[in-house]
């Protein structure tokens, strides 16, 4: 059974309350203060380097805080015709070159891959490991912001992962030579050669930036894609923090709470911080998480949180 360090006892010990009480009514700031993460530089360009086609482009009054996140749309006005995109029409929004970028990180700030990046980089940093050693799988990669971050700091080997084509595409397209491999597979059903290829990169961290949850990646996904990481590697994704609290069904709220908890991983930074803004300006805020794996996840473990 692996142990826990000091660190994780401690924050184990300020989540003793979790399982009554939603994340939301924990002091984050104390919380923050007392967990291994330091600021770190601001790559502050991340994202802006494929904005070579500005794209017209109008909101709508009734944005994501009336609609759920994955309803939410908008519109791209193109040779006069006015375009409804869902914010999760993925494979549209990637065949527009700059449409992602233009709507979530320059319109609606989102700053989720720069966050991960950073108390991720934080976290190896503290416990005197050289990012430039990860061999990353970033699962829900899109069109490669993460990966972009992941370069940025030195990262080696960067595999990424996606349902869509579309997103493949696009990672190539915009960001030419950041994913060292990309695969185009469904977690819950990976075939053999998928597995057995990934298998072979010896993966050591995962991250998954705005990806879980929502219709996106479920649970069963995001634990078979945490089983090729090698014990001792790290682990970095955020999720909205309602999907913490006992209000959520989606089944993330239990997976989570109980791997927290649990001897697979020791927690190393846990931050509520703004994910983006909503249509409407009101901004959402999301938990970005990093871990370290410190054992082997058993087959049963989804079925003990009650999600398989
Ligand atoms: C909001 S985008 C995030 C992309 C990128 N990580 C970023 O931070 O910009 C969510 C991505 O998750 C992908 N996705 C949704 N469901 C998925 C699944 N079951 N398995 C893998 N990827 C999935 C979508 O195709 C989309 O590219």
């Amino acid at each position: 059974m692996a142990t826990r360090t000091a660190g994780s006892k401690l924050l184990a010990a300020q989540f003793a309350n979790l399982r009554r009480a939603p994340f939301h009514a924990i002091e984050w700031d104390q919380l923050n203060s007392q967990m291994k993460g330091r600021s770190a530089d601001v790559r502050s360009n991340i994202g802006t380097k494929v904005m070579r086609h500005r794209h017209r482009i109008r909101f709508t009054q009734n944005d994501g805080t009336n609609l759920g996140q994955d309803e939410a749309y908008f519109f791209v006005v193109e040779d006069g015709d006015q375009i409804r995109l869902r914010f999760h029409d993925y494979e549209e929004i990637y065949r527009r070159p700059g449409l992602y970028e233009q709507v979530f990180y320059d319109r609606l700030k989102c700053s989720s891959p720069k966050k991960v990046g950073e108390i991720l980089k934080e976290a190896l940093d503290d416990s005197e490991q050289s990012v430039t050693e990860l061999r990353v799988l970033d699962l829900g990669a899109g069109n490669g912001m993460m990966g972009e971050v992941l370069r940025s700091y030195g990262v080696s080997r960067i595999v990424g992962a996606d349902i869509i084509p579309e997103a493949r595409e696009a990672a190539h397209r915009d960001r030419p030579g950041i994913y060292d491999d990309y695969y185009i597979a469904d977690f819950c059903n990976l075939t053999d050669d998928t597995r057995e290829d990934i298998e072979g990169w010896s993966v050591n961290c995962l991250t998954s930036v705005a990806a879980l949850g929502f219709d996106d990646i479920p649970v069963p996904a995001f634990f078979e894609a945490l089983r090729f990481v090698q014990n001792g590697g790290w682990v970095g994704f955020n999720i909205k923090e309602t999907f913490l609290d006992n209000s959520d069904n989606s089944g993330f709220s239990r997976f989570v709470r109980e791997l927290i908890f649990s001897e697979y991983l020791d927690i190393h930074h846990l931050e509520r911080y703004r994910h983006r803004l909503s249509m409407d300006g009101v901004p959402l805020y999301y938990f970005a998480l990093v871990a370290q794996k410190t054992a082997e996840i058993p087959d049963e473990f989804l079925t003990l949180c009650d999600v398989a």
